[in-house]
């Protein structure tokens, strides 16, 4: 029946370019750069940036440091990059108070066990705060001081910060698996399936650090943010899909209201 086994074949053919049509068109493969109102501006040199954020006219941005030799192409977790262990900051976020600028960034350290057990992750992020005292005068803050690393097994993967107070704060854990076979499929398997990836709360003000899971159920859990009307957005950055969830104020746990489908990776 040669008709049949070519109508398979056919079928099979079709149902993998189908599925790869929407990881290539994301990827932005085929997508020339474009300038947008640049006109008149100043570039400034800077490493690998991910995040910034503007207060009181001020940009604040996570950038690697121009010195060092050793940058993403070497120790980067979250594109699953472990071959030299450096420094490596990703998404920050911002909480102002009346006298105070809170920064929170993600810092990708190595995990010590996994020198004595290969088996268990090479890398053990965390959270750092920092505090930045606005000068009353109005005058540019120069200074930020380390306030507290926090840590906890909820913090897998953590990419983006939302802060909800000066010492608590959304994370997103951007994929399930940390590297290899599953990590990859886990990137091009959404938006539709590979929705393993979760976000969580967590509460570092008192001696014990709190965490609890708000979320679930969504593939590639990357930047985080407020939006209209006060919700929070998070982006599946490999499935090019806006997440808008509505935050309970007590629980602080989220609900998914819409995907809202691009077509373009999104951070
Ligand atoms: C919030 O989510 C957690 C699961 O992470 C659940 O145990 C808890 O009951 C939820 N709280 C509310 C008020 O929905």
């Amino acid at each position: 029946m040669p008709s049949m086994i070519t109508n398979a074949f056919l079928f099979i053919l079709v149902f993998i370019g189908a599925s790869l049509y929407g990881p290539i068109k994301r990827s932005g493969i085929f997508r020339g750069i474009t300038k947008i109102n640049v006109e008149g501006s100043k570039t400034i040199p800077l490493v690998q940036c991910e995040d910034l954020h503007v207060h009181n006219g001020l940009v604040y941005t996570a950038c690697q440091h121009s010195d060092r030799a050793q940058d993403r192409t070497k120790w980067f977790p979250p594109m699953g990059i472990f071959d030299v262990i450096d420094f490596h900051t990703h998404g920050i976020g911002l909480y102002p108070d009346a006298e105070n600028l809170f920064i929170f960034a993600v810092n990708h350290l190595p995990n010590p066990d996994h020198i004595k057990d290969p088996q268990s992750p090479a890398a053990r992020s965390q959270i750092e705060i920092f505090k930045v005292s606005l000068p009353v005068d109005g005058s540019l803050p120069t200074t930020a001081t380390h306030v507290k690393s926090v840590l906890h097994p909820a913090i897998r993967t953590p990419n983006d910060i939302l802060p909800t107070g000066p010492s608590s704060f959304y994370v997103t854990n951007d994929h399930f698996y940390r590297d290899g076979f599953m990590r990859v499929l886990e990137d091009v398997s959404g938006p539709n399936y590979g929705r393993w990836s979760d976000s969580v709360h967590v509460d570092a003000s008192g001696t014990k650090t709190v965490a609890h899971q708000v979320v679930s159920g969504l593939h590639n859990n990357n930047g985080i943010m407020r939006g209209m009307d006060n919700e929070v957005i998070i982006m599946s950055a490999a499935g090019g899909t806006m997440y808008r969830l509505k935050d309970d104020p007590v629980s602080k746990n989220l609900t998914l209201i819409k995907d809202v489908p691009l077509d373009s990776s999104t951070y």
